[in-house]
């Protein structure tokens, strides 16, 4: 395992860190047995940075990962989780998050606590509510290590906040389709070059850059010897590429991308990738970027929908039906998922509230794409 000195915190971090958002799940639940084995993996292998937060896995995600962490290991690594910026409400809510996801967690202190996915909005809502001298106080109490911020703004709101405190780290989405997008390289060298460690969460944007690849990107691949494995190795190494990143997240849902990914990490070095492999990540770009409908990374914050429409699935139907051409193949899949006896509602269940949006931190129209997807997937003639 290769690792990064944070500069303000002053730590060494492994590379790849451990994101929990996407634990492996078996009949809905979180596969326990599977996790432990994978969290056990990592550690053994020198990953030293788990990350989790409130919402994960229907809020059952903290007392998971506080489980799988049983048994001394809490004490090798570093644990970050976040306040859930949107509940709060009042000064008193943030302390009673905190203490509750100290009992969740089982232990008597955070070592990164973000305020979790900050946008312009949110970020004013806190600094109202003093949301900086509470976190400068669990501090002082011993309750965090690290004062932190996850961000799903634009550059300009990145930047306020970044000027605002002198923070530890903030988390920012990066990605190959991402490079401009919300703090995007500009935020990410403009937070380095304050001392700022930069984590960066969705290397894969959610797994939308490892779906099967399609006709001309699938013969570019083939040309250049990518399978779909290797181009989340080749897209791990791009974020690693930057010498300004500090660590990536990577939300592993199983043991084999766990030990595909550690071995990516062996080879993540700073301006490491080849002309070839840099003209490759060039043509992957121009390739999904002109074909992506939605930009969802099924980070799926925008769930519980009162009407339970499985929006992630809807719009990952979309996106790969899009990518791949193979429409037929992708309304069978959305029509066979979505069953009517299934947990998860198609997209015609839509009642229009709204709820989703704001929640998203990709600030997607949601309502507006779930017609999409109804008119492809659930009308006779698509
Ligand atoms: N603070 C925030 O606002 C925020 C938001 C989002 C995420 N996060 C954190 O950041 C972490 C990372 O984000 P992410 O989970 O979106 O990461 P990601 O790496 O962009 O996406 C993870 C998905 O990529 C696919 N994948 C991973 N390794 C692969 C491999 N070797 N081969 C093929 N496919 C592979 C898997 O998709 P399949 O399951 O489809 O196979 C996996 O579920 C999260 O787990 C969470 O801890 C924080």
């Amino acid at each position: 395992m290769l690792y990064r000195k944070m500069p303000r915190v002053g730590e060494e971090f492994s590379v790849l860190g451990f994101g929990c958002m996407r634990l492996p799940v078996r009949n809905g639940q979180v596969d326990e047995a599977a996790a432990s084995r994978m969290m056990r993996t990592a550690i053994d292998k020198g990953i030293n940075y788990v990350d989790t937060a409130w919402p994960y896995h229907g809020g059952q995600g903290e007392a998971i990962v506080g489980r799988l962490l049983e048994g001394g290991l809490r004490d090798k690594v570093t644990l970050a989780t976040k306040l859930p910026s949107w509940l709060v409400r009042t000064r008193g809510d943030m302390d009673t998050f905190l203490e509750k996801q100290l009992v969740s967690l089982q232990t008597d202190h955070i070592d990164v606590y973000l305020l979790h996915s900050l946008t312009a909005d949110r970020w004013e809502n806190l600094m109202r509510l003093d949301a900086l001298g509470f976190m400068e106080k669990a501090r002082a109490a011993g309750k965090i290590r690290y004062i932190a911020f996850s961000f799903h703004d634009g550059l300009d709101c990145f930047k306020k906040i970044v000027d605002a405190y002198p923070w530890d780290l903030c988390q920012i989405q990066y990605n190959l389709l991402d490079e401009n997008y919300q703090a995007g390289r500009e935020g990410l060298r403009y937070a380095s070059g304050k001392g700022i460690g930069v984590v960066v969460m969705e290397p894969l944007k959610g797994g939308n850059i490892t779906i099967p690849m399609p006709g001309e990107l699938g013969a570019a691949a083939k040309k250049a010897g990518y399978s779909r494995s290797t181009l989340a190795d080749i897209a791990l190494r791009w974020v690693w590429n930057h010498p300004e990143v500090g660590l990536l997240l990577s939300g592993m849902s199983s043991e084999e991308q766990m030990d595909q990914n550690i071995e990516s990490a062996a080879r993540g070095r700073p301006n490491s990738l080849t002309p070839e492999e840099l003209a490759f990540v060039k043509a992957a770009r121009d390739l999904y970027e002109g074909k992506m409908r939605v930009p969802c990374t099924a980070c799926a914050y925008c769930k519980p929908c009162p009407k339970s429409v499985d929006i992630p699935q809807c719009f990952s139907n979309l996106n790969n039906a899009a990518i791949s051409g193979n429409w037929e193949a992708q309304k069978a899949n959305y029509l066979y998922i979505l069953a009517d006896d299934r947990d998860g509602n198609r997209a015609s269940a839509c009642v229009e509230c709204g709820l989703c949006e704001t929640r998203c931190p990709q600030h997607i129209p949601i309502r507006e794409k779930l017609k999409e997807v109804a008119a492809a997937f659930e009308t006779s003639a698509a």
